[in-house]
């Protein structure tokens, strides 16, 4: 499929953000490991949600569909309960739930196959493979000494010992596997990483009674003995990473109106946020109730402000990592220069997000050069329309309609779809508040 995108005269939006993709996958796979009903609500709509769901289905966990459109009902098996598919797991486009899976199965006494698209397929594993083995699980990959890749096979092992890890790379999902693990391990296991990632597995665990603790910076767990305590029902925030869509739309076009209702603001994963207004542009926040233990606000955002380039640094980068397509489109308006450097992890992400937006952007007349890491952007420049490749990647497809709506002349996105992973619907609403700027 395919959109097609036109300068947009207007943008006037007053709309929900989809709940979260992390604290979905996360309420599903901790919802295991509990034994009592949970109902969640506003679960990320995205077939990356629903793979984990799946998943969990075949490991004997019950997900089913709930009364009311976007609510699930989790009823777990509590610790040791899990038992082995019969099928392979089909972690489909999603990283996030083969990395975690790994994580919830490795002490579970179970064997399985973990598996996904071609995406996944191609996406570096040991980085969660070789750290469970050093605690005594049994899983390989596919692939040489460089790394393992998917599909990746579990055997059974009678328990895992708990040890002290150090990340190279600040990752959330390499961390929560690991948390995972340690509740099915014997002494302490402890991540450390070298800058904080979103932090939601160590909240949630915790706040459901989990020996899940923060010390110094580290997470720290011990073998979980008892199911977990569940709530009776979960509200998942909104999704910083699409409202993000909405926000960077905002900034740019110009007499833009925007409101995105319920969004997640952990600061853990709203760098966004603080680069947007680095740059010039005005993001009201105003507070909503927290929800799954997270602030939340309504962002209200008006478009045209003048934007001036920025620097982003590694530190700041795992707060905004899924953002960096699209704060690439946005630094293409701004004047003078943006560097971003410390990103090498988006060239390992759904696609080579680094190779794809420059790609898309030089296409699009913007004066940007690829780092190894990063990539250095000088603006603003007019951008004229171009066919884009959304290269299987939900964030470049989303990223390029936004860029669309200030070039000149017709964008086409090819392989828009992709949007389906995270934010299904996203092109229709922008459509409808762009007054026709967007059309298949
Ligand atoms: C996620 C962590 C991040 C992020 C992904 C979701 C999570 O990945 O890019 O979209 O829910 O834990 P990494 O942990 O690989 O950086």
């Amino acid at each position: 499929m395919r959109v097609r995108v036109r300068r947009a005269r207007r943008l006037e939006a007053d709309v929900l953000a989809p709940g979260d993709k992390s604290i979905s996958h996360r309420s599903l796979l901790f919802g295991a490991l509990g034994t009592t009903p949970l109902e969640v609500r506003n679960l990320a709509p995205g077939a990356d949600v629903r793979s984990t769901a799946a998943c969990l289905r075949a490991l004997g966990v019950s997900v089913e569909g709930g009364e009311a459109a976007g609510t699930v009902a989790v009823r777990g098996v509590g610790p040791g309960g899990l038992r082995s598919p019969a099928a392979v797991l089909e972690c489909g486009n999603s990283g996030t739930s083969m990395r975690l899976l790994l994580g919830l199965v490795a002490g579970a006494r179970v064997g399985c196959t973990l598996d996904g698209d071609a995406s996944l397929r191609s996406r570096p594993m040991r980085r969660v493979l070789a750290p469970l083995r050093a605690m005594g699980a049994r899983m390989e990959g596919q692939g040489g000494p460089d790394d393992e890749r998917a599909p990746l096979r579990v055997e059974p092992v009678p328990t895992l010992h708990g040890m002290a890890h150090r990340l190279p790379i600040a990752s959330a999902q390499v961390k929560s596997a690991l948390v995972l693990a340690g509740l099915a391990a014997d002494g302490e296991t402890r991540v450390r990483e070298p800058e904080p990632s979103r932090d939601h597995t160590e909240r949630m665990l915790a706040a459901w009674g989990a020996p899940v603790r923060v010390e110094a910076g580290e997470v720290v767990a011990t073998r979980l003995l008892a199911p977990l305590v569940l709530p009776a029902s979960l509200d998942v925030p909104g999704d910083p990473s699409s409202a993000a869509f909405w926000v960077g739309a905002a900034v740019l076009v110009p007499g833009a109106s925007v409101v995105v209702r319920g969004v997640d603001v952990n600061p853990t994963r709203t760098g966004f946020l603080a680069v947007l207004e680095r740059m010039g542009a005005r993001v009201e926040r105003e507070p909503e109730p927290a929800r799954a233990g997270d602030p939340v606000a309504s962002l209200r955002v008006s478009g045209g402000a003048a934007l001036r380039g920025t620097e982003i640094r590694p530190a700041e980068v795992p707060s905004l990592l899924d953002e960096i397509p699209l704060l690439a489109v946005v630094a293409s308006q701004a004047s003078g220069e943006t560097r971003v450097t410390g990103a090498r992890e988006l060239r390992v992400k759904e696609s080579d997000r680094l190779k794809h937006l420059v790609l898309g952007l030089r296409a699009m007349g913007a004066d940007v050069d690829e780092l190894d890491d990063g990539f250095v952007l000088r603006g603003p420049t007019p951008l004229r329309a171009a066919v884009i490749d959304a290269a299987h990647d939900h964030r470049i497809a989303m990223s390029f309609a936004i860029a669309g709506l200030v070039a000149d002349g017709e964008t086409r996105v090819e392989g828009a779809e992709w949007a389906d992973i995270s934010y299904p619907g996203f092109f229709r609403q922008l459509a409808v508040a762009t007054a026709g700027a967007l059309a298949d």
